[in-house]
């Protein structure tokens, strides 16, 4: 039987301006989260915003917020991602010496927890913290902005980690973020990804739906 493969739009790439009508959008075209960017212009350069924007626009939708922390020090903002409405909340590995107990505060505030490696992280790296993870984002560009070309290379790593997951009998989700577009979700999917990541490739979309 085929697998039902997510997906998640990033709103990154709509208009600011109307971010509640770029969730609702999303809605529209058949997303299955809402793919919501968190940048602090130090881990990534570039900032997008804060709990308060996801929390004004948790009422647009009923659709699970998939908050995606490209922040330093994450265990400063769980609480306030947690409050303001994010279901699945995914921290880097790279951006905290204590990924662990991050998630294992997201999943006692009740969020699931979610671990993400740009693409200079091996999948190795992870090794310590798939027990403590309800999903798994491999970044498929370097983070910080929508429109990039997709990394080819990432996509070993989509495969290890589905590797890994089955010889150690885990359940966690595999998400693919940057340059995910009609010509390359194929070979993501192939490798083993559950949910993906879009954003330019459907808010820059003619029939965004159609794209979904
Ligand atoms: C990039 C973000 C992505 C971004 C993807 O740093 O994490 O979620 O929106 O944009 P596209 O799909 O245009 O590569
Ligand atoms: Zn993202």
């Amino acid at each position: 039987m085929p697998r039902r493969v997510l997906i998640a739009p990033s709103v990154l790439s709509a208009d600011f301006g109307e971010l509640a009508r770029a969730c609702r959008a999303v809605e529209g075209m058949g997303g299955d989260f809402v793919h919501l960017d968190v940048m602090d212009g130090q881990f990534v350069p570039n900032l997008t915003f804060g709990p308060k924007a996801v929390a004004d626009l948790r009422g647009v939708t009923g659709l699970p917020f998939d908050v995606h922390l490209m922040i330093e020090r994450p265990e400063s903002w769980v609480d306030r991602f947690i409050d303001a409405g994010a279901d699945w909340l995914t921290i880097h590995l790279e951006a905290t010496v204590h990924a662990q107990r991050v998630l294992a505060e997201i999943r006692r505030r009740g969020g699931k927890p979610g671990i993400s490696i740009v693409p200079a992280t091996p999948a190795e790296a992870l090794s310590e913290v798939l027990d403590d993870a309800d999903l798994v984002l491999v970044m498929t560009v370097n983070p910080g902005f929508g429109g990039q070309q997709l990394i080819p290379r990432t996509l070993r790593k989509v495969e290890a980690l589905a590797r890994t997951r089955a010889a150690r009998g885990l359940g966690f989700l595999i998400e693919v973020d940057g340059g995910i577009n009609r010509d390359t979700a194929r070979s993501a999917v192939d490798a083993g990804a559950d949910v993906i990541v879009a954003g330019s490739a459907l808010f820059e979309a003619e029939d965004p739906a159609r794209e979904v």
